[in-house]
């Protein structure tokens, strides 16, 4: 025996090292006809680490202090040697990690890998998807610029629009009258420690779920139905080496469209990182156009585009619970759009075309032609949701095959 054969059969003895190295991966029969789509897990993965990774080493000269934060990022961006490239990391990786996770969903909603087995990775992924919001939301307070000041206020702000005990929730949430030094310490504590645990125990258990019902695919055809004598899934392949290489594949096309942005665009016209942001915290001076970061903005148009507050906020909490409910809102039997109703197709494109209008105006100062486009846009994507209930129970599909197609 040799050594290194030697020292993992010690290991073996003590720790199911090689049990879970096939398990999850030399093991584990992933469908052979995974397209483009299919990259974006492996690569939330990545930008997760990337996100740690930086975040941590941003840790090591970031003051979490009202009178230090922002000057302590301009020392980051201009005297750390490297700073300006682990903050651009940072910042450009918080909004590519939210690209990554919508194009991620939205595989999952085109083959319907949210439905029966697949309910709580879905759920998981849902939970992910909250817990990045918060992430990201507190992360964005942290430079103490003008718009991390009162982005967090109008946000923080409304859930004073619940009844009887606002008020207090937003004290709660401040630890004071106004945004202040208390703010940013607890909102520092839970963006570096509390949610990225939460975020990691999230992500193991999304995969561990995912592992025990066997990843969908484009076709929705359930590979575990036909297996070889040996028990292995005829159009199944080993996830380790086909897949483990080919989603370097992957990587190197995101590294080269992120580095892109890092080393050219890392504002990205103030998508990225908000003008606003260059300015430091001032609690006596509202700046003229509040947005919260891109990928807020479907939410947001959301909330502006109902009149009430309360009502607003109910609306824009509703539009994320309907993604949680969607499991039970299709009652479709046939998973891939491939064979689906040319009526799924319409909806679906209806939807998206709701979530990037609404991402769009809901960065722009509102108007009443916007308003009312926001609102038809609400209907668009809360549409989606109820008219899939509707249709899914009895829709014309086409006959999935047997087996994977190419
Ligand atoms: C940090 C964020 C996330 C990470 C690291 C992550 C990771 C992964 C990985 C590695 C896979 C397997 C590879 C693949 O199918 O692409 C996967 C599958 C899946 N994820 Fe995520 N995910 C995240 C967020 C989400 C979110 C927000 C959702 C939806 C709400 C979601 C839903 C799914 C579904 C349904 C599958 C199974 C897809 C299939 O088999 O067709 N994930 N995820």
């Amino acid at each position: 025996m040799s050594t290194q054969n030697g020292l993992l059969a010690w290991i073996d003895a003590r720790f199911p090292l090689t049990k879970m190295w096939n398990e999850h991966l030399a093991q584990y029969y992933a469908p052979k006809n995974f397209n483009f789509w299919y990259y974006f897990g492996s690569l939330a993965l990545l930008v997760l680490v990337m996100q740690i990774v930086t975040g941590i080493f941003l840790t090591m000269q970031y003051k979490p202090d009202g009178a230090l934060a922002f000057g302590s990022v301009e020392y980051i961006m201009r005297d750390v040697d490297w700073g300006w490239l682990i903050r651009y990391l940072h910042s450009t990786g918080a909004s590519f990690f939210f690209i990554v996770v919508y194009l991620h969903m939205f595989r999952g909603m085109m083959y319907g890998s949210y439905q029966k087995p697949r309910e709580l990775v879905w759920l998981f992924g849902m939970f992910i998807f909250l817990a990045l919001m918060a992430e990201a939301f507190m992360g964005y307070l942290l430079p103490w610029g003008q718009m991390s000041y009162w982005g967090a206020q109008v946000i923080i702000s409304l859930f004073g629009a619940i009844p009887v005990i606002g008020d207090d929730i937003t004290l709660f949430i401040r630890g004071d009258y106004v945004i202040s030094d208390a703010t940013l310490n607890r909102f520092f504590a839970l963006h570096v420690i509390a949610v990225p645990i939460i975020l990691l125990a999230l992500v193991v258990m999304h995969i561990i779920a995912l592992h025990e019902v066997g990843s969908n695919n484009p076709d929705g055809v359930d590979i575990k139905k036909l297996k070889d004598e040996n028990g292995i899934p005829l159009d199944g392949i080993p996830f380790h080496p086909y897949y483990s290489v080919k989603d370097i594949v992957g990587v190197a096309g995101f590294l080269i469209i992120f580095s892109i942005v890092v080393f050219f665009f890392p504002e990205m016209h103030g998508y990225f990182l908000e003008h606003a942001n260059f300015v430091p915290a001032n609690p006596f001076k509202t700046p003229e156009h509040i947005a919260p970061v891109w990928y807020f903005t479907p939410f947001y148009a959301i909330l502006r585009a109902v009149p009430d507050k309360l009502m607003g906020v109910i609306a824009m909490f509703s539009a994320i619970i309907m993604l949680f409910l969607l499991p039970w809102l299709d009652r479709g039997k046939v998973r891939s759009i491939r064979y689906r109703s040319t009526t799924f197709k319409v909806l679906l494109v209806i939807f998206v075309i709701s979530f990037i209008g609404l991402g769009y105006l809901g960065a722009l100062p509102p108007s009443v032609g916007r308003t009312f486009m926001a609102r038809v846009f609400s209907f668009g994507y809360f549409g989606y949701f109820i008219a899939l209930w509707f249709i899914s129970k009895n829709e014309k599909t086409k006959p999935v095959p047997e087996r994977v197609t190419s």
